[in-house]
């Protein structure tokens, strides 16, 4: 069975220029086209969302000229592909704390999410000074806000605040480069996620290793917490 939903942490550029003896920007760089090829992919394959960690909110702590060069890469990359992907039914959100990046990257933001609001075949949403933790917090501060009383703040009420609440939990977490661990990375909607770690660099993911991930997710036994395995609609308020 497809996904509906994959998420991937795209772990790996700064090694795969290493080896190359090239700068760590160039990595990135080439993680660009390796994300547009994947989300194209992943539509052929009929996958409805996918959501990657482009750049988390402990990312700050990196160099200066990396920082700057991935949001400079941002601006190119939407300049460069943001036709491409919307002529192709791709709809781009961003999901992150908007508050501390600069207006420009906030108005290319803006500008790719509504020239590709009404693009239904895929939702790659980017996670940008994103945090699983960040998430959890804010969408807290918004229940509270609301007014709701504790009494009627469930786990759906909640998720209605996520950052990701347009979207279904995630079916498969990728993470390519190598390491094994989660990162911060969609902490609430990875509860019963299908884990696929590869030791990919992620310049390299192509439809080999996207295809490898999606016929090991087949083979897995799904159970949400029970016995038996769940029906296949099963994902949301399982036990
Ligand atoms: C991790 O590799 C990757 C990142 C922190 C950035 C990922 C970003 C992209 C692929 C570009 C996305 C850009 C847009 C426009 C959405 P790493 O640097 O930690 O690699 P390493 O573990 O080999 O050092």
């Amino acid at each position: 069975m497809v996904p509906r939903h994959v998420a991937i942490v795209m772990d790996g550029n700064g090694r795969w220029a290493k080896k190359r003896f090239m700068p760590r920007f160039f990595g990135h760089k080439q993680g660009v086209d390796a994300l547009v090829r994947t989300v194209l992919s992943c539509a052929d394959r009929g996958i409805e969302y996918l959501t990657v960690f482009a750049f988390s909110s402990e990312n700050w702590k990196r160099p200066t000229e990396e920082v700057s060069g991935l949001m400079g890469l941002v601006l190119v990359a939407v300049a460069k592909y943001l036709s491409k992907l919307a002529d192709r039914g791709v709809r781009i959100r961003i999901v992150g704390d908007r508050s501390q990046v600069s207006d420009k990257l906030r108005q290319a933001w803006e500008q790719a999410e509504s020239s590709t609001r009404h693009n239904t075949r895929i939702t790659l949403s980017v996670a940008f000074n994103y945090g699983g933790r960040w998430d959890i917090v804010q969408a807290c501060r918004q229940a509270i806000a609301s007014g709701i009383a504790p009494e009627d703040l469930d786990e759906a009420a909640l998720n209605s605040f996520m950052a990701l609440s347009y979207a279904p939990d995630p079916d498969l977490f990728i993470r390519t480069g190598g390491e094994v661990r989660i990162s911060n990375f969609m902490l609430w909607q990875s509860a019963y996620s299908e884990l696929f770690f590869s030791d990919c660099l992620w310049p390299e993911f192509g439809d080999a290793e996207l295809d490898a991930a999606l016929a090991d997710y087949a083979r897995r036994d799904r159970r949400f917490g029970a016995v038996q395995s769940a029906p296949a609609n099963a994902a949301q308020g399982a036990a």
